[in-house]
Parts: C-alpha cells; sequence; structure tokens
C-alpha cells in the first residue's frame, strides 16, 4: 500500500512515497538486477575526501546468509523482517588503512544508505532501516575485522498485506511465543502499522496497558486506529474502546452478544475470528474495504 507524505510543498515522488512499512510480501523474491542496483547505487554515494567508507552484507531471502543476518536481528524486528526478500547489514569503515580514525564514517554510511533506499523506492520496493540488531553478533558472525563498525540493518521487500493484523501481532509478542500462554493487545494504524502491542495474562490488563499508553501519549481519542486482541471481544472490551474513541475493534475469536450491541449503539466497527485473511464483521462494515484477492 502507498503512504505518500504530506508536504507543505511538492516533492520530488521518489521522496514523498519512501516509508518505512513493517507489512511485506513474503512470497516476493527480488531479481538479481534490481537487488545489485541497490548496492550500486549505495556505491555511488558522496563521501568525505571520496573515503567510501560505506560497506554491506547482504542477501536476498532462499540464500544461507539472509537467515544469518535475521538472526541478528532483535526479536521485534525479526518478526516482520523474515517476510523481507533481501536483508543487509550496513558496515562503517571507521579507520583508514593507516589506523587513523576516517572522519565522517557513519555519515558516509548514511547517506549510501540513503541512496539505497531511494533505489529501492525507485525499483518499485521498500526499505526498512533497523537499529534493532546485535552488531557484535554481527561483527562475530561475518568476522568484520576492527576498523569497521555494524551500524545498521535493512530490510528490503515488496509492499505486503496489512491484513495480516493477527500474525503480526503474535510476532510482537514476545513473551507468547516463549510461554505459550499470554494475551496480547495491539493498538495499529489505519496502515497496518503496530503503534504498540503489550501482553498479560488477562486480556483486560493487556488491553489496560495498551490505553494507558495512548493516554500517555495524549493519543486519545484514538480515531483512525484499530485495536486487535486475542481472544474473544467481550462487552468490557467494547466499553474500553469505545471510552478510547478506538472506531474499530478486532478479535481472533468471537464475540459475545452483548459486545455486538454496544458496538452498534456506539457506531463501532466490531471484527470477530479475524485469522489470516478471513473474518467476521458484525457491525460498522462501511469501515472496511475489501479488495480482490488475485
Ligand atoms: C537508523 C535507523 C534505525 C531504525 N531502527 C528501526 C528498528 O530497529 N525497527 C523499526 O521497526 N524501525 C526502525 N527504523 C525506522 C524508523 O522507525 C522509521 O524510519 C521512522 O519511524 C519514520 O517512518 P517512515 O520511514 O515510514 O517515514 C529506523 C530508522 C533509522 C533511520
Amino acid at each position: 500500500m502507498d503512504k505518500p507524505a504530506v508536504t507543505s510543498v511538492p516533492l520530488h515522488p521518489l521522496l514523498a512515497a519512501r516509508w518505512s512499512p513493517r507489512a511485506l510480501d513474503p512470497a516476493f523474491e527480488l531479481d538479481e538486477q534490481r537487488f545489485t542496483a541497490l548496492f550500486e547505487a549505495a556505491r555511488w554515494a558522496p563521501s568525505y575526501g571520496n573515503t567510501q567508507p560505506a560497506r554491506f552484507l547482504a542477501a536476498r531471502r532462499g540464500e544461507p546468509m539472509f537467515d544469518r543476518i535475521h538472526g541478528t536481528l532483535s526479536r521485534g524486528n525479526r518478526g516482520w523482517a523474515g517476510a523481507a526478500a533481501a536483508l543487509a547489514i550496513g558496515v562503517a569503515q571507521t579507520l583508514g588503512e593507516d589506523g587513523e580514525p576516517l572522519p565522517y564514517a557513519a555519515y558516509g554510511l548514511g547517506l549510501a544508505a540513503e541512496n539505497l533506499v531511494l533505489q529501492a523506492v525507485a525499483s518499485d520496493l521498500v526499505a526498512h532501516q533497523m537499529a534493532g540488531f546485535d552488531a557484535e553478533a554481527a561483527r562475530t558472525e561475518f568476522e568484520v575485522p576492527a576498523g569497521f563498525d555494524p551500524l545498521v540493518a535493512i530490510a528490503i521487500g515488496a509492499p505486503g498485506d496489512p491484513a495480516e493484523l493477527p500474525d503480526r501481532l503474535r510476532a510482537a509478542q514476545r513473551v507468547f511465543d516463549s510461554t505459550g500462554g499470554l494475551h496480547a493487545a495491539g493498538l495499529f494504524d489505519s496502515a497496518g502499522e503496530p503503534l504498540v502491542v503489550r501482553e498479560d495474562v488477562g486480556r483486560h490488563n493487556a488491553v489496560d496497558k495498551v490505553l494507558g499508553w495512548a493516554l500517555l501519549a495524549q493519543r486519545v481519542p484514538l480515531a483512525g486506529c484499530v485495536l486487535m486482541v486475542s481472544g474473544r471481544a467481550s462487552f468490557e472490551l467494547v466499553q474500553k474502546a469505545a471510552m478510547a474513541g478506538v472506531p474499530l475493534l478486532a478479535a481472533v475469536s468471537a464475540p459475545s452478544s452483548l459486545a455486538v450491541d454496544l458496538a452498534a449503539e456506539q457506531g463501532m466497527t466490531l471484527v470477530g475470528f479475524l485469522r489470516g485473511r478471513s473474518m467476521n464483521v458484525y457491525t460498522g462494515a462501511e469501515r472496511i474495504v475489501t479488495k480482490d484477492i488475485a
């Protein structure tokens, strides 16, 4: 999906179209030419004294190195970035051959990374940069020598379907993955990007944590947001969502009849049994847009 930047004056379409989605298409495969073009673009970035300090470790999904890069990502990033068509780690050369510091090394890597990102957009791809990776693990895994610093990971791919919300809730739900016994609640924007995900042994507590976060962040009323909960949608959860101004509550399991009545009364959209691409819409169907699935 597109998410054009809202700007005070028109920008070049490449700049306006760039954004960092987490919903990536897990089936998309990146051809050799577009993959190579990313790093060729990075290579042509300006650098201090033409020192060219940017290096990239990179691989496409399906290659063993992709999994090795993926293994260095933080848990939160690992969840969604596995669907990337390619992963890269940006490394800055911080020391010259003479052992002296190379000035502006990180700056140079940043310029190269932005070239890469914009080339991705020009190739109908998206790129999402990540500080959330273990630089020391990357150093060990890829035997990065002293004088070179892994600074950023980058996921490149084709935009995915924001309808993958439940999976993405799971992906962000850290403790569930290790214990299998927790509830989660997540707040997503209308593009399906997670704003916050919280977990707790009680479904209500998970929702309270999410809405508490929104209150502290002064985001209430939560217009344009989706509240997604694991388990059932109860009357009380609809009440809480309504109080916070959430227009759409989605649950993995069934709603109670009282929950449906209250959602209808509040003009709220209530979705149940949201699993993969299927769902039941109990109220407020006008907020749901369907599109043909090829
Ligand atoms: C150096 C850097 C590190 C980032 N680290 C992460 C990260 O670890 N995880 C993540 O989801 N996004 C990360 N981001 C993406 C930013 O959150 C994102 O670019 C920012 O929210 C702006 O959104 P936009 O790119 O869609 O305009 C990072 C971006 C940069 C430039």
